[in-house]
């Protein structure tokens, strides 16, 4: 019986091509890395049409890629809303995102530092208010997703894009804390009693929907149990 040619289907054959320079470029990549990367165990797979396949559970590490969606670019999708008011809603959206990550990270802060007699009840509260805000964070990047933007996520470009001024390193004293997370708060109430008026003009009920419903009920009702600690009343004697 002759030999039995390579039985390898064009398609596969064509994968293989693929896969083989795929490798070639992973290893030039991999000789100007710094880590040194483990051998690659690989194991014959059998196959039903003869063809010869490598399997291997070595993952493909220190991979680099091109950006396939630009920041303040949105997608088609779907969903009856116009290409203007969809890339309104994620200009708008992303604003609030920003601003509602450094209000998040600055109750954390403010948490962590709370000072006094009243310390254990505001440390308590600055984390519940946090969790209600890093809820908000992700309400808000998954609306601008659906609509097909590009939600701001690393803190350095939300450091760029937020208006809410920076605290200082330090500790600053209890009311000036509260103070300054009143004003966080007031800065992206405005934003967003304006964002939501503006989106359902255009149409995207859904946006203003979430800055009417989240955004901005749970903003207020968080200003209102911070304003109240900045109320002068005699603790024991009126
Ligand atoms: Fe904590």
């Amino acid at each position: 019986m002759p030999a039995k040619r390579s039985t390898t289907i064009p398609a596969a054959r064509s994968a293989t091509r693929t896969a083989a320079s795929g490798r070639a470029a992973a290893t030039s990549r991999r000789a100007a890395s710094p880590t040194k990367q483990p051998a690659r165990p690989r194991t014959r797979a059998p196959s039903p049409d003869g063809a010869t396949r490598t399997a291997t559970s070595q993952p493909w590490l220190h991979q680099k890629g091109v950006v396939i969606q630009e920041f303040g670019t949105v997608r088609q999708f779907p969903i009856g809303l116009s290409y203007d008011a969809r890339m309104y809603s994620c200009q708008r959206l992303n604003q609030t995102l920003a601003d509602t990550q450094i209000l998040y990270a600055l109750y954390k802060k403010h948490h962590w530092l709370m000072r006094g007699a009243t310390f254990y009840q505001l440390h308590l509260l600055l984390d519940k208010h946090a969790d209600e805000q890093l809820e908000l964070v992700d309400q808000i990047a998954e609306r601008i997703q659906t609509l097909g933007g590009v939600a701001v996520g690393d803190p350095r470009h939300v450091a760029e894009i937020t208006r809410i001024q920076r605290a200082p390193d330090g500790v600053e004293e209890v009311p000036a804390m509260l103070s300054r997370l009143l004003e966080a708060h007031e800065m992206i109430l405005a934003d967003a009693h304006d964002a939501a008026a503006r989106t359902a003009d255009m149409g995207d009920d859904g946006s203003n929907d979430l800055l009417v419903s989240d955004v901005i009920r749970t903003g207020e009702m968080e200003a209102w149990f911070l304003a109240e600690h900045l109320v002068d009343t005699p603790l024991v004697q009126a």
